[in-house]
């Protein structure tokens, strides 16, 4: 903590800032604008996108608990298909829209155009409507990241229906999950997904979801590598066959501003993965405004966002956002390291990509391969660098400045979460100088606030450390849960009164700097992506020798946080090494790879209190190698079973 005070300003280059989109100047003066007048801030940003029926009304906002509301542009009409290809025919049909990136470096990448997305994007709706798909329906998506996830999204926004990304590295159970939760009407999927080389066999995939769903679920397949699968007369449709015979040309379908555009599945503390709810008139504005201000998007850049449109990074800055400026936006379809580590410098390279935005994560794992992949590369195109899901460390941050950026490229550190939509701290670069490590400011229109995480009183000081809240809505703001209005109030604005509570603790320094120090609840954040400890241990308890299981994260080199799971045994059940593997393997399947423990720890017992309640935060740090302090244990119904975890530890690092 005490170094990141001292932590110096970064500026971005003269030459960067004499054509930025605001100075700083100009992000204060529009910042105090958005607060100070919100109705009239977003009246004139409401009018970025093109609307059928122009709003009247701006905002309608209410977080007392009880009675959570939240309404952007109301009574505007819109298409969201249309706003991110129709509109911007006139003026770059024949413009990139989308890049292509295969998984393989020798197959071609493909340049696909405004007007080959209209097609395409129209074909794809032609056929979801001509099998019943309508407005309103849910389609859940599990793909790999190729053209037809792109069409995909649009086709549904095109007719009304509501998206459901499910990422390809979810199970069939957690795909089942989805689709049964959402009550989808359809799932598109593809045969195989290539990626780094290997595929997954997504088709198949879902044909075991599907036995635990409606047999009136509908199955889009795109035939992407010609892998065989099975095939189940009258529920599987050869989406790419019949996209060929269907109309080149749909009409898009005119939906409300607060009709829901998608349901994207994350995890929380506890119980199952929500449906966050993202809505189409707010949604679009704030993940557009964003796209452009944050990354400094002028027309004609490349834009590049490495995430997986499986989640909301790849909703919000690989589709919505980029398309709705009527960018180009590349999208990738491999992993970082294949066929070496320098995948994704050749790939900036090749398509003189403009803006790249990344996870630390990635990084930290690109940072130890060394610098070498990073210099036979020409990253002379590069003018802005990006990063999300998890704080930066220093040593990360000087190597993507120092190889990446060659030292000219200013950093965004964008903060935010599914549930936001789009970034909600973060700096404007150009506008708001950097620390590495830090978040910064908020975008405009966002109030964040840090309480007392015991009392929840508002700390009014620059300088203060706490849990941030946002204290007023934006237009990119959740919703709710999908069916289930109460566990959306409930999670969000129950715990502390009239604010937007992000899980997430925060500093705030003498410079107004927010610096994110990670959730404050049960969740953890593995490779920037959250998964919730409950939902692990519910995995390792439906194994059948598994008695009781409590999951923690630890500091991890690569991914930031790593799983460790305390596993106790039925009685009689031996603890082997193959047992071992057998309960990672059985996570991956029950939720996904991403799920894998990194450590499991066979506990003969695990720290309570005497009513019975797991003590967390003791094996929070047993898991840190850091039992040194591990505060007061008097309150345990059995204080011995400490000593034996702590001396058969498994993070010894
Ligand atoms: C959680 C949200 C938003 C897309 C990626 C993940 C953490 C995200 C940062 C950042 C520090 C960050 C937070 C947040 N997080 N970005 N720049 N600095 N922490 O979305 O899965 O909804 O996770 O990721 O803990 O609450 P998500």
């Amino acid at each position: 903590m005490s170094d990141t005070v001292k932590a110096p300003l970064v500026h971005a280059s003269d030459e960067f800032i004499s054509r930025a989109h605001v100075d700083a100047s100009g992000y204060e003066a529009m910042y105090k604008a958005s607060i100070d007048n919100p109705e009239a801030f977003w009246a004139e940003h409401g009018r970025r996108i093109d609307w059928i029926k122009p709003f009247t009304k701006v905002r309608n906002v209410n977080f007392d608990f009880g009675q959570v509301d939240i309404k952007w542009f109301e009574d505007g009409t819109l298409n969201v298909s249309a706003n991110c290809i129709d509109r911007h025919l006139v003026t770059r049909g024949d413009q990139t829209a989308i890049i292509f990136e295969p998984d393989d470096p020798a197959t071609p990448a493909q340049h696909i155009t405004y007007k080959e997305l209209l097609e395409q994007t129209s074909r794809m709706a032609n056929v979801l409507k001509e099998h019943g798909v309508s407005k309103g329906d849910r389609v859940v998506l599990y793909l790999p990241m190729i053209p037809e996830a792109a069409y995909a999204m649009l086709a549904c926004a095109r007719i009304g229906a509501i998206h459901s990304i499910v990422f390809g590295g979810f199970s069939p159970d957690a795909l089942a999950q989805r689709i049964n939760d959402s009550e989808a009407v359809a799932v598109i999927t593809a045969d195989t997904a290539p990626r780094g080389g290997r595929r997954t066999a997504l088709k198949s995939n879902t044909d075991k979801a599907l036995t635990d769903c409606s047999d009136r679920v509908k199955c889009f397949v795109v035939k992407h590598t010609g892998d065989q699968t099975t095939w189940v007369q009258g529920r599987d449709v050869d989406l790419k066959a019949e996209m060929a015979e269907a109309a080149p040309y749909c009409a898009y379908t005119e939906v409300g501003a607060e009709d829901p555009l998608f349901v994207l599945y994350t995890s929380g503390s506890t119980g199952k993965p929500k449906g966050v709810v993202h809505t189409s008139g707010g949604y679009l504005v704030y993940a557009a405004m964003t796209h452009q201000y944050t990354f400094d998007y002028h027309d004609g850049d490349v834009f590049w966002c490495t995430a997986d449109v499986g989640w909301v990074t790849g909703h919000s800055y690989i589709i919505y956002g980029p398309l709705a400026n009527g960018a180009t936006t590349l999208m990738f379809e491999g992993v970082p390291t294949y066929p070496d580590a320098g995948r994704f410098w050749e790939v900036c390279a090749k398509h003189r990509v403009n803006q790249f935005y990344t996870a630390p994560t990635a990084i930290r794992a690109l940072m130890a391969h060394g610098p070498d992949h990073v210099e036979k590369h020409d990253l002379s195109s590069l003018r802005l660098l990006g990063t999300v899901g998890e704080p930066i460390n220093p040593e990360a941050w000087n190597w993507y400045n120092t190889h990446v950026g060659k030292g000219k490229c200013p950093i965004v550190d964008t903060w935010w979460q599914t549930e936001t939509g789009g970034h909600l701290i973060t700096p404007l670069p150009g506008a708001v100088p950097t620390k590495p490590g830090s978040a910064t400011k908020p975008f405009f229109g966002v109030k964040p606030v840090v309480l007392e995480a015991e009392s929840g009183k508002e700390i009014e000081s620059t300088e203060a450390e706490g849990v941030l809240c946002i204290a007023d809505s934006w237009p990119g703001q959740m919703r709710t849960v999908w069916g289930d209005h109460q566990r959306f109030q409930e999670t969000y604005f129950q715990q502390y009164k009239g604010y937007y509570f992000s899980g997430d603790g925060c500093r705030r320094d003498a410079d107004g700097y927010y610096w994110i120090t990670g959730r404050v609840d049960d969740v953890i954040n593995v490779s920037g992506h959250r998964m919730g400890t409950a939902e692990v241990e519910s995995a390792l308890v439906a194994h059948e020798v598994v008695a009781e299981a409590a999951v923690v994260g630890y500091p991890h080199e690569i991914k930031g946080q790593g799983i460790y799971a305390y596993v106790t045994l039925m009685n009689g059940v031996e603890p082997t090494e193959d047992l071992r593997k057998d309960l990672v393997k059985w996570v991956r399947q029950e939720i996904g790879p991403i799920a894998s423990p990194d450590l499991i720890q066979w506990a003969p017992g695990l720290p309570k209190t005497r009513s019975g309640k797991i003590m967390r935060r003791i094996l929070r740090k047993i898991a840190e190698n850091d039992y040194g302090a591990l505060g007061d244990t008097s309150t345990l119904a059995e204080p011995a079973v400490v000593d034996d975890l702590i001396e058969n530890r498994m993070n010894r690092g």
